[in-house]
């Protein structure tokens, strides 16, 4: 996804070691959670609907789909989806559903910060995906959605911010974890279409056995055209 003529060699090769120490330390994690099971659950993350109210058609690109319930969402709302995700089960799990329901689904395994996507799209949604990336390469590729996106296109972002279990077990790390403010100011070019905060249980248990709650960021902007 990023454009690689842009990088300078160094950034390169430290994109592939972070690549590679994700790929063996998390990627494999939900390579695992997802093999007999859907943690998030069947529906879609329920601020996705709201999509519907600006956009109903055209080519979508779902950034860290997971095992797609967003995907499919989308897909059976009439859109023609890319799904993207370095998870192999997930995206496996997802050609069957997509094969089984007949949906225009791609199903794509691979990691966003190595995948140079040259197509544009009309909606890209990234959930849950963002606090995964340091904050610099985070930035980097909501720059890179913007230029991949037709004009009057739509993002919808959904990330988790500092308030929550994610931040308190590890408060020194450099992962995207925006403010409102921070979130909405990469957005100031955009139209905001709408915007909310709101607090996320995650399947992840804490140490004391107990599910951890995240504040979570969701924002849906447009394209000026
Ligand atoms: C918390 S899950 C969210 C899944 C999905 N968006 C949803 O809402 O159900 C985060 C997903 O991001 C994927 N992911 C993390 N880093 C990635 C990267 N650099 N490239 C592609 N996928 C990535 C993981 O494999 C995982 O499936």
């Amino acid at each position: 996804m990023l454009n690689s003529s842009k990088c300078k060699p160094k950034d390169i090769s430290r994109n592939q070691i972070l690549f590679l120490i994700r790929f063996y330390n998390k990627n494999m994690d939900y390579d695992k959670d997802y093999q007999d099971k859907k943690p998030f659950g069947e529906r879609p993350e329920e601020f996705i609907p709201h999509i519907l109210d600006y956009i109903q058609t055209g080519k979508t690109l779902d950034i860290g789909a997971g095992y797609g319930r967003n995907s499919v969402f989308l897909a059976q709302a009439g859109f023609q989806v890319t799904a993207l995700d370095q998870s192999s089960t997930g995206m496996e799990k997802l050609k069957q559903e997509a094969q089984n329901k007949n949906l225009n689904i791609e199903c794509i395994v691979g990691n966003v910060l190595v995948f140079d996507q040259k197509q544009t799209f009309d909606l890209i949604v990234i959930a849950f995906m963002l606090h995964h990336l340091e904050s610099e390469e985070a930035r980097m590729l909501i720059a890179q959605m913007k230029r991949q996106t037709n004009l009057s296109g739509i993002h919808c972002v959904i990330a988790f911010n500092k308030n929550g279990d994610i931040y308190k077990q590890r408060p020194n790390n450099h992962f995207f974890l925006p403010a409102e403010g921070e979130l909405k100011e990469i957005y100031a070019d955009w139209e905001i279409l709408k915007f909310k905060e709101e607090e996320r249980r995650m399947y992840q248990k804490k140490e004391d056995g107990t599910n951890m709650f995240n504040m979570t960021l969701f924002l849906l902007a447009r394209k000026k055209s």
